[in-house]
């Protein structure tokens, strides 16, 4: 039996490189080792997206994005969180299992309360239950399917050490394995992406490339990166520079090495270190944008293949949980 693999992604936002390098590609690289449930964690959205049409227009991107990056659903598990019903009573049940400290402990929210202060508001300003409870849904989507990994960026790994806690609370209480531990898994070398302004590329930071940005657009926000004032004959540092960090995500190995040369040999402006990241970038990216265009075109098409998954998914789903029911009495 292989091992399981299973991700979130939220869909509060467009899809940038970031997002491509940091969590879909390597969620997809295990797919080829282990059995893969990837979803799309509507709920966890509505935290913060309270507007149905841009909800809906999110979850669609965020969708057709993964398919048209190559997740095959007739390999993958792939769903709507919100379409498995299963998750939200294993929430309440894990809710019995964890700690309020624990969730005060959580990083999300211990920022939230820290801006408060900053302004001096009220410490609960603006934080609802959802925000707050946030790593108990998280720990529901993950022990549900018996997940062994659990592929995500370095800011969610504390999530996935709390639904580890939370696990072995339930199995500790009734002494047996009922929840499977699962385990994090990092790309440590593709983990932080930089953006625009050499910072991690983050939605937050307004410093992201879209992944499915038209070429146009593509190659102006590439020809914004900020760089240093070094001139054209000045000898280059490579891996201290942005442009080359986001080369090195598209480019061969031969071809790294062969720009590498050029920077350090001096003669190579700015100018033209952007060109060419823009040439390697468009080279992967414009067959993605084009399926993503396509599938959507398509959204009755993209509801079906979500709703497929959904059917494979909760059969397992409704197993973990009547699992837990009948250990705990309630079956
Ligand atoms: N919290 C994750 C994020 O913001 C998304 C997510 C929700 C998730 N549930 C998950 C990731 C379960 C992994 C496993 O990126």
């Amino acid at each position: 039996m292989k091992k399981i693999s299973l991700t979130g992604i939220k869909p509060t936002g467009i899809l940038h490189i970031g997002n491509y390098f940091g969590a879909i590609k390597p969620a997809l690289e295990l797919t080829k080792e282990y059995d893969a449930r990837y979803f799309i964690a509507d709920y966890h959205a509505l935290n913060t997206v309270k507007d149905p049409v841009e909800l809906t227009a999110h979850i669609r991107q965020v969708a057709a994005g993964w398919l048209a990056s190559g997740l095959d659903p007739e390999k993958v598990i792939f769903y709507r969180q919100s379409s498995i019903p299963e998750t939200f009573e294993l929430t309440t049940f894990l809710m019995a299992f964890t700690a309020k400290g624990l969730m005060n402990r959580a990083h999300a929210y211990k920022a939230a309360v820290q801006e408060n202060a900053e302004k001096g508001d009220d410490p609960d300003a603006g934080i609802n239950m959802g925000l707050f409870t946030y790593p108990v849904l998280m720990a529901a989507d993950i022990l549900l399917f018996d997940s062994d990994v659990v592929p995500v960026g370095q800011d969610q790994s504390q999530h996935v050490e709390m639904a580890q806690d939370i696990a072995q609370a339930v199995n500790f209480n009734y002494k047996a394995e009922l929840l499977r531990v699962p385990e994090v898994s990092i790309r440590e070398n593709v983990a932080v992406v930089p953006g625009l302004d050499g910072r991690k590329m983050s939605k937050s930071y307004g410093n992201a490339i879209p992944l499915f940005a038209p070429e146009k657009e593509l190659r102006k926000l590439i020809m914004r990166i900020v760089t240093n004032s070094q001139g054209v004959e000045e000898p280059k540092e490579p891996e201290s520079s942005q442009v080359y960090l986001l080369y090195k995500l598209f480019a061969t190995a031969e071809e790294q090495a062969a720009l590498a040369n050029r920077y350090r040999a001096g003669g190579m402006g700015w100018g033209e270190a952007k060109e060419e990241l823009f040439r390697v970038a468009n080279r992967e990216l414009t067959p993605l944008r084009q399926r993503f265009e396509e599938l959507l075109a398509n959204p009755a098409g993209l509801d079906t293949i979500l709703a497929q998954g959904a059917e494979k998914a909760r059969p397992i789903a409704a197993r973990t949980v009547n699992r837990l029911r009948k250990a705990a009495g309630l079956g």
